[in-house]
């Protein structure tokens, strides 16, 4: 398995190659389909087991994330948390190991089949599963579920109804997670990937749900910067 840390410029550049690669075959063949399995399939499964194919994957958590679990590791035996289109695991496996009973799912089943052989003895328990075909039982079950990515991965028609499925998941009282690449009110979304509005980053106000802190930061490309949003939702109970 490839590691971002053995030689993080060599990683990034072939990372960026695949990026470009991805982006062409995405605008041509995929962007118009409704839920994107396929595309998402595609991406993990030309990967081959190197992690530089897979654009979105660092093979580490975020730093937010992982500092946000620093401070709230879970308090007791049964909090539950969720990793939300978990992709290849880094982050459901922080959660796990911040003490949480972590559930990861993902439409793609290459990206579950990828999780669960890059961490052998995990303790998450991963599964393909779609956003929005959720299994009953879940909804409203997570104390704390986590989203990175995804809401933005699929045309903007769909922003609304991924979000209020990843907002379902939240147990009342529980805690909501997002981070998303953002863009200015006056920009277009021209996806793939179609970055998020503040009437978008802000739909949880409208479903339930108080901020309970916000960072917005830049993520440094050598071509560019990409605003982002880290922000932590509770529910009301
Ligand atoms: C940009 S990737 C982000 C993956 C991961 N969250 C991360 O941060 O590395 C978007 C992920 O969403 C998954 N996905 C897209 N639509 C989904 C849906 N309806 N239900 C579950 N997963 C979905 C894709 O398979 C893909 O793994």
């Amino acid at each position: 398995m490839t590691s971002n840390s053995d030689n993080p410029q060599e990683f990034e550049a072939r990372r960026r190659a695949a990026r470009e690669e991805l982006n062409a075959l995405d605008k041509a063949k995929f962007s118009d389909d409704a839920n994107r399995a396929g595309f998402f399939n595609m991406v993990y499964q030309r990967a081959e087991g190197d992690g530089a194919q897979v654009p979105w994957a660092d093979l580490a958590p975020k730093p937010q994330l992982a500092e946000w679990l620093a401070e709230n590791p879970a308090t007791g035996e049964n909090m539950r948390a969720v990793d939300v289109a978990c992709g290849l695991g880094d982050h459901a496996e922080a959660m796990a190991a911040a003490g949480y009973i972590t559930t990861g799912f993902d439409i793609a089943d290459q990206a579950i089949s990828w999780a669960k052989e890059r961490f052998p003895e995990t303790k998450v328990s991963y599964s393909k599963g779609d956003l929005l075909n959720l299994p009953q039982e879940w909804v409203g079950n997570f104390d704390l579920v986590y989203e990175c990515y995804t809401i933005q991965s699929v045309p903007e028609a769909m922003h609304a109804a991924i979000s209020k499925a990843i907002a379902s998941l939240v147990a009342p009282g529980g805690r909501l997670i997002v981070i998303a690449r953002i863009r200015a009110d006056d920009e277009e979304a021209n996806g793939p990937p179609w970055h998020l509005n503040s009437q978008e980053y802000n739909i949880f106000k409208d479903l339930g749900f108080t901020r309970e802190s916000e960072s917005m930061y830049e993520v440094v490309r050598a071509d560019k910067n990409i605003p982002h949003v880290f922000a932590v939702w509770r529910k009301v109970g």
